[in-house]
């Protein structure tokens, strides 16, 4: 890969950025900046070697269709305060723009494009809409390693157009988790939850021959719970999903690699309903699990203090509630605790999971945190990611 970090002649050429700013919003606030605050310094070396620059981005999942409260704007107005630079907004659909549109006032040195995932061809990996992407810059430069297992139109068929760079947080992460995964002790257990249970229900078969417990909590623990014999009432769940956990199962015994899942929840009626702990057979048709129960945080803290790595990928429950925050923040805890006493190992990764560990100023009590959720995980299966490999 080459990284932009060594190019030095980028005075007036425009840079097309890829970025990850698909940061968690809740009640139209950004409730955590992390993926913001690490690209800074990508977008500081770009300022002072005086280049214009077309970020484009990311947020939540529109399917390819305009739907409004997953616009940038919010994002482009707080990057602009943290830069205290103008970033400019172009609303217009990214297939009618040209380049001479772009950048034509003195003053205009930073575009943003909106949501790139408004368009069906971005997820399709198109490549005519790579093509016209590419009319739009001289170089393009992907600091979005937290996107790099998509093979997305912005990430990967864009690479066959124009001469192509790694950005410097991209650079860190991916030295970091090479680093990571070469110096790994045992035992390992890896900590899955979060609510993207499509994305990361099938990396697991592939991560149980690497570690020696995978918890797993979060969304992807009601299919299991499911699965056990229980009514989980209007719980978020994958449909067919029983074969992979079948297989889950039967492939972790091969191996001697334990999964954990939970022993009692806690359930609402509505995400801001009153939460009440639940026994597994317990729960109502009205009612959704939203949080971990306190047998099963015990249990998880057992385990933790016998690990020496600890990986972590998505809270436990839906913390954005602090009513339901619990879990996610005991687990915390946990390893916190055991990080100070330098007795184990501890890589966090995802926009939720960073978010959660900001929120308790502790950061620094964690060996690696990753901005990257399910690009972490792929990563740590072995999977070679679709960004990396267009960039190599
Ligand atoms: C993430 O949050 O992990 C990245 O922004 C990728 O999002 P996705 O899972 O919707 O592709």
């Amino acid at each position: 890969m080459k990284s932009i970090k060594k190019e030095v002649s980028l005075g007036n050429k425009k840079i097309l950025l890829r970025l990850d700013l698909n940061v968690p919003i809740f009640n139209n606030r950004i409730i955590d900046t992390t993926r913001i605050d690490k690209i800074l310094p990508t977008l500081g070396f770009l300022i002072n070697q005086n280049a214009k620059i077309l970020i484009i981005s990311h947020v939540g999942r529109p399917k390819g269709k305009i739907v409004e409260k997953l616009s940038l704007k919010l994002i482009g107005e707080e990057l602009s305060k943290k830069l205290n630079q103008n970033v400019k907004l172009v609303s217009k659909n990214i297939k009618e723009i040209n380049l001479k549109e772009l950048f034509n006032k003195n003053d205009e040195k930073i575009i943003m494009l909106e949501n790139i995932r408004f368009y069906p061809e971005e997820e399709k990996n198109n490549q005519q809409f790579a093509k016209h992407l590419a009319t739009l810059a001289d170089i393009y430069v992907n600091d979005a390693f937290s996107c790099s297992h998509r093979a997305h139109a912005s990430i990967h068929e864009i690479t066959n157009f124009l001469p192509s760079y790694s950005g410097l947080q991209f650079d860190l992460e991916v030295n970091a988790l090479k680093k990571i995964t070469s110096e790994i002790k045992k035992p390992i257990t890896c900590i899955i939850g979060g609510s993207k249970v499509s994305t990361k229900i099938n990396i697991i078969k592939n991560l149980i021959p690497k570690f020696d417990n995978i918890i797993i909590v979060g969304g992807m623990a009601n299919n299991i719970i499911k699965y056990m014999g229980n009514s989980i009432g209007k719980s978020l769940q994958e449909e067919n999903s029983e074969k992979i956990i079948k297989e889950i199962f039967s492939l972790s015994e091969k191996v001697d690699c334990k999964i954990i899942y939970p022993d009692d929840v806690v359930v609402g009626k509505s995400l801001d309903g009153n939460p009440q702990v639940k026994e597994l057979n317990e729960i109502a048709p009205d009612e959704m699990i939203l949080d971990i129960g306190p047998k099963t945080i015990d249990n998880i803290n057992n385990i933790i203090d016998k690990s020496s790595t600890i990986l972590w990928n998505g809270p436990a429950g839906y913390f954005e509630n602090p009513k339901f925050a619990n879990g996610s923040i005991k687990i915390a805890k946990g390893i916190i605790q055991n990080n100070k006493s330098n007795k184990i190992f501890s890589v966090a990764g995802g926009g939720d999971t960073v978010s959660l560990i900001n929120s308790l100023n502790a950061i620094n009590n964690f060996n690696f945190v990753s901005t990257a959720g399910g690009a972490f995980l792929e990563y740590l299966e072995g999977k070679e990611l679709p960004g990396i490999k267009a960039l190599s």
